[in-house]
């Protein structure tokens, strides 16, 4: 029985890590993403493999990272390597670390352009731009937002600047004083918002597009797009909940904890898609509008509402906390690095990862306006980038750390980090770490290439 303790501290208690977890993923995943993908895959079906994909993949992999994590007890490149070492392998297992840290450079990248138009909306709600606007004018301050790369420099350095801010701070004066500030205000947010969209008066056609479930619409791409979507939304594959692990006390148990951190994930994703849909519906605006469909689609509606503007400033304030719990999880694999290898304090820290992820975030801006016409395989660069991670980076990630879990961890290792009360559940952990997630991870993958060289 190991009973080390990471440098960077500890969460003050199991609640706390189950908030901070959640807040690392619960995010613009779930607002912004996962209604306009369900919304593109045709509702439903998308939603039915997405539970599929959290439970089997997700919810195992997830146990998977806070064990290495708190077996560890250091950032997810260091901890990688020293619980090989201690099941006798090779410290190469480090690299998964290192992809990992990459993949969250990249995701910071496109991640806080989003969030700064969010800060955008939040100001724009605020001081009543969107007050008696159609369709077309919402779709001309998106657009005319996107196509203003000083603006949308302003709002990024903004959102970079609130995140570098928490993780200055460290784990109790940054990440877990964030957490008992937002996490409560968001539940309370999204709580107001879930009501006031039951009384839109169509709740209904809302709950039908997201739960009936017409598997004729799956295509393969749906079902990728799905798991990757549950690493993204678990915020797994690039070591988030792995350094999250890593401050966890030693006597909690990770089963029960990752089931609460999965279930309040699923929760709020599919209450955010019941408060945006049924907006929607009422509206009739379309579903499958994209990208923008938070952006250009709710503030029309928010703007026909009675009490919308208020309502609308409290959406895009829950958005903006929601991202910013989640962009802190980003950076956390890479400061706590840099402060254990390189010793350099959480300030210089988080000074240096700013200016890092600003500057690739500058990039990611530019697909909007200045550099739309740069393609990556037929991408934009803020395309690719999304791409890149959520649909390769993070599978091949939660594939890796489930193989090294299943097959290079010790049975003594896991078995004691996991100290499960049942056996059976212990061994029905294992095959499906060892067996289930690697093949599905696997499996899909195979599809989706067969169906481009198929195309
Ligand atoms: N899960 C977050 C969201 O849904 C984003 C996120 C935070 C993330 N940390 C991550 C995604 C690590 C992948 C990996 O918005």
């Amino acid at each position: 029985m190991q009973n080390k303790q990471s440098i960077h501290g500890a969460w003050a208690n199991r609640w706390i890590f189950i908030l901070a977890a959640t807040g690392s993923a619960v995010g613009l995943g779930n607002i912004w993403k996962f209604p306009y993908i369900a919304g593109e895959n045709g509702g439903g079906a998308f939603v039915l493999v997405y539970l599929f994909c959290i439970l089997l993949v997700g919810v195992p992999i997830m146990m998977a990272e806070v064990l290495v994590g708190r077996r560890g007890r250091q950032s997810p490149i260091n901890s990688m390597r020293e619980t090989a070492y201690e099941a006798g392998h090779h410290g190469r297992w480090a690299g998964v670390g290192w992809l990992g840290a990459l993949a969250g450079f990249f995701i910071f990248s496109f991640y806080s352009v989003v969030a700064g138009w969010v800060l955008y909306y939040i100001a724009g709600m605020g001081s009543g731009l969107f007050i008696d606007i159609g369709s077309e004018q919402a779709g001309q301050i998106f657009n005319g937002l996107l196509a203003d790369p000083q603006t949308l420099l302003i709002w990024h350095t903004l959102f970079v600047v609130l995140v570098m801010m928490v993780i200055a701070g460290g784990v109790n004066k940054g990440l877990e004083r964030a957490t008992r500030i937002l996490m409560p205000l968001l539940f309370v947010l999204l709580f107001v918002l879930l009501i006031y969209s039951m009384n839109s008066g169509y709740f209904g056609a809302g709950w039908d597009f997201l739960f009936s479930f017409d598997t004729s619409a799956l295509s393969g791409e749906a079902v990728l797009e799905a798991l990757g979507h549950a690493f993204f939304t678990l915020s797994l594959g690039m070591g988030s909940i792995m350094a999250y692990g890593s401050y966890m006390g030693k006597k909690d148990s990770i089963g029960g904890t990752v089931l609460t951190i999965a279930a309040l994930d699923t929760v709020v994703a599919l209450i955010a898609g019941l408060a945006i849909f049924p907006i929607v519906f009422a509206n009739q605006l379309d579903p499958a509008e994209g990208a923008g469909l938070m952006f250009v689609t709710l503030p029309v509606a928010f703007s026909q509402m009675a009490g919308g503007q208020v309502f609308g400033f409290l959406f895009f304030l829950m958005v903006g906390f929601a991202a910013w719990t989640s962009a802190i999880s980003l950076m956390e694999p890479g400061a706590a690095w840099l402060v254990e290898t390189l010793g350099l304090s959480r300030v210089r820290a988080s000074i240096l990862l700013g200016v890092i992820v600003w500057a690739l975030g500058v990039l990611a801006l530019g697909s909007f306006n200045l550099t739309s016409d740069l393609l990556v395989f037929g991408m934009t660069v803020f395309e690719f980038l999304d791409f890149l991670t959520a649909n390769v980076m993070l599978p091949l990630g939660g594939f890796l750390v489930a193989l090294f879990v299943g097959w290079y961890l010790t049975r003594e290792m896991t078995e004691d980090e996991l100290s499960l009360r049942s056996s059976f559940v212990y061994q029905l952990w294992r095959f499906v770490i060892r067996f289930v997630s690697p093949a599905a991870v696997a499996v899909i993958f195979a599809l989706k290439i067969y169906e481009k060289l198929a195309a």
